[in-house]
């Protein structure tokens, strides 16, 4: 099989998808190559990721990614948040396909995006966190 269980199952019913309303920041990540798109919405309470949602018009890899991304950050500190690699992603689902890692890579970036966005509206200059999405080879 392809795929981990744990990426089907979030493929197939992807925790947090929507959007936040007055969401404290907003991440918009895409793939120039494959055209997918993520973007992420945060609640952020006193430091803490309170809740969070993701909408991705993407592949399923892209889907899982996302969604388990949202499951790692939600109750975390915006520094673990910060913590959150593409390798703890793929980790956490048991694994993708190496065609499918830079798929990971978007959730990554997606959640980096947002949480720049929440040091911009707070005034903080934000540390250039979001760096270049690597080529898609194998997209769809
Ligand atoms: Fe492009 Fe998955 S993000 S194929």
């Amino acid at each position: 099989m392809l795929y981990s269980e744990k990426v089907m199952d979030h493929f197939s019913n992807p925790r947090n998808v929507g959007e936040i309303e007055n969401a404290d920041g907003i991440g918009e990540v895409g793939n120039a190559k494959c055209g997918d798109i993520m973007k992420m919405y945060l609640k952020i309470d006193d430091g803490v990721i309170t809740d969070v949602k993701f909408k991705t018009f993407g592949c399923g890899a892209a889907i899982a990614t996302s969604s388990i991304a949202t499951e790692m950050v939600k109750g975390k500190t915006i520094d673990e948040a910060l913590k959150l690699t593409n390798k703890a992603v793929v980790e956490a689902l048991d694994g993708l396909p190496p065609v499918k890692l830079h798929c990971s890579v978007l959730a990554e970036q997606a959640m980096k995006s947002a949480l720049s966005d929440y040091y911009r509206r707070q005034g903080i200059d934000p540390v250039p966190i979001v760096g270049e999405i690597g080529e898609c080879e194998a997209c769809h």
